[in-house]
């Protein structure tokens, strides 16, 4: 009951942004004619409000009409060479503020590469390495990554071990939100293993698989998840409706709960 109450939330996020941007044409399917990003209106203020209000407008990219990801894993693997410099050979990174990307659903690492791919975060380290990259590259590269056994996250050197009572506090948090502060539960959208979205595989009628870029968590970096949830929290990525769905849940985050979820995530075995 509280499981199907939390999927409804999510349904119920989803479904509301979509039904604002029905009427929008679907940019998702081509990102090489996706026009260059503009600063949307209010990043971080009730983005998601303002996303269902506005619709999708020319500075972001419309993930709610995707289709699931093809390509060849195997080819992925031998393009990934000048990758494992920085997310290692097996696809756990070798510092902790990379990102793993073992096991990550392959349909969000594409997106994300598509993003960095059109210059919308120059600030990224991504942003030049993407941009040397074709798009059945970054189809490749994602199958590849996403087929690898996930891993530990990487241990953070000088910081000491996370106690039982922030990693209770994460856990709870994860699974429950704060409802008192409009904080949702993230298992709602992240899957209660914090493996993915619930429904990342479930495909439309109409053959799209909106759930299907929704990440895993569970093992990632700790320092890699405060940085990511301090940029949605301060409304620094808006350049997906996906953006804005997770920018509306980062909001409500503080640094307590930051370091209390970002511990737990990352204390999650393979
Ligand atoms: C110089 C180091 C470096 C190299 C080389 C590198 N990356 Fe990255 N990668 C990063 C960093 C740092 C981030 C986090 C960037 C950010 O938050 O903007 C990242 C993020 C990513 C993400 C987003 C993951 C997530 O969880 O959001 C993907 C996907 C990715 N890299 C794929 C690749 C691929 C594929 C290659 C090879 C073509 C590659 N990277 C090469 C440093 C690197
Ligand atoms: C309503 C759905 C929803 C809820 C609830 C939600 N998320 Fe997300 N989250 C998303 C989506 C969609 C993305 C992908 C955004 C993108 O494309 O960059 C995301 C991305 C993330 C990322 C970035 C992952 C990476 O590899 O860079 C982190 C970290 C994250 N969420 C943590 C959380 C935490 C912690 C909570 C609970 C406080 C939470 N999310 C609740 C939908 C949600």
């Amino acid at each position: 009951m509280k499981t199907f109450g939390m999927l409804a939330f999510a349904v119920a996020m989803v479904l509301g942004a979509s039904l604002a941007g029905a009427d929008e044409p679907a940019a998702a399917q081509d990102p090489a004619s996706s026009q260059e990003p503009a600063p949307a209106s209010e990043p971080g203020e009730e983005a998601i409000a303002a996303a269902a209000s506005a619709g999708p407008g020319p500075g972001y990219r419309d993930l709610r009409r995707i289709t699931l990801l093809q390509g060849d894993a195997a080819a992925g693997k031998a393009k990934s060479e000048l990758c494992a410099a920085c997310h290692g050979a097996a696809g756990i990174s070798i510092a902790p503020n990379f990102p793993n990307l073992a096991g990550q659903r392959a349909d969000y690492l594409y997106w994300e590469l598509v993003e960095y791919q059109s210059g919308a975060m120059p600030e990224s380290a991504m942003t030049p390495l993407a941009a040397s990259l074709g798009d059945q590259d970054m189809r490749d590269l994602a199958l590849y990554y996403a087929s690898l056994p996930a891993g530990r996250a990487l241990a953070q050197e000088e910081a000491p071990a996370p106690d039982a009572a922030l990693l209770e506090r994460g856990r709870q948090l994860f699974m429950e939100g704060e409802p008192g502060k409009g904080l949702p539960p993230c298992q709602g959208c992240h899957g209660a293993d914090a493996g993915g979205h619930p429904l990342a595989s479930r495909v439309d009628r109409e053959g799209h698989a909106p759930w299907a870029a929704y990440p895993a968590l569970r093992g990632q970096n700790a320092i890699y998840l405060q940085l990511r949830l301090n940029a949605f929290r301060t409304g620094q990525l808006h350049h997906s409706t996906n953006d804005f769905v997770m920018a509306g849940v980062g909001q409500r985050l503080d640094d307590d709960s930051i370091s209390a979820l970002s511990a737990w995530l990352a204390a999650q075995g393979p």
